[in-house]
């Protein structure tokens, strides 16, 4: 019709690109240690040095799978690493670049991790909190994590006070 909007070459603004997850590779261990470091040195109240090393995660990359956040190629906004245990999955080291913190990202890698796990035909998907960390159990809970157990800190010589792990758990049936 002479005069309407050809809806096919109306102008629509540009919005903020989607980020993407994707598994990281051997060329993104050095990416990988600078999100989860600086991500990490909020426990620096009760443990001391970097979260991690290169050969750490080198080592468990081996044995399990880190996904990257990325806004645009090569602009990495977080990171998580999952493996599995026996049966279940398990993910840690979920790790948001403190400049993007409280936009969604950290329950996107939670998604991702949580639809991996279910396509590996984990029954359950489990996460170990340091129980130092009161403001975690209330974020897991409402993404319908609970707690299932404690197990010791693994790096006692690491922490500056006593602490422990708080297992939480949820089902992916
Ligand atoms: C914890 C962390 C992964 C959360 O990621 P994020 O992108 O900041 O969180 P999101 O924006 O996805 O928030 C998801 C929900 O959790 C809440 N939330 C996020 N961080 C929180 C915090 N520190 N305390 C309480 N609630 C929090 C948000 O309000 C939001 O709730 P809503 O959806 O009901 O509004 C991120 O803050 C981080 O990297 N922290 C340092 C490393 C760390 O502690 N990792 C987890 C170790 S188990």
């Amino acid at each position: 019709m002479i005069g309407s909007p050809d809806p096919l070459h109306r102008a629509v603004p540009p919005g903020p690109p989607t980020p993407i997850v994707r598994t990281a590779g051997a060329d993104d261990v050095p990416e990988l240690v600078r999100l989860i470091n600086a991500a990490f040195a909020i426990e620096r109240f009760f443990k001391t040095g970097d979260r991690t090393t290169v050969e750490e995660i080198r080592d468990l990359a081996r044995r399990g799978e880190f996904l990257l956040l990325e806004e645009t190629q090569g602009s990495a906004l977080g990171c998580v690493y999952w493996t599995r245990h026996g049966d279940d999955g398990y993910f840690g080291m979920l790790s948001i670049d403190p400049a993007h913190q409280g936009r969604g990202f950290g329950r996107l890698l939670i998604d991702a991790v949580e639809s991996r796990c279910r396509a590996a035909g984990c029954p359950r998907i489990k996460i170990h909190i340091v129980n130092l960390r009161e403001e975690l159990p209330p974020f897991y809970r409402r993404l319908g994590y609970a707690e299932s157990g404690t197990l010791p800190f693994p790096i006692p010589e690491k922490a500056t006070v006593p602490c422990h792990f708080i297992v939480m758990t949820k089902s992916l049936a």
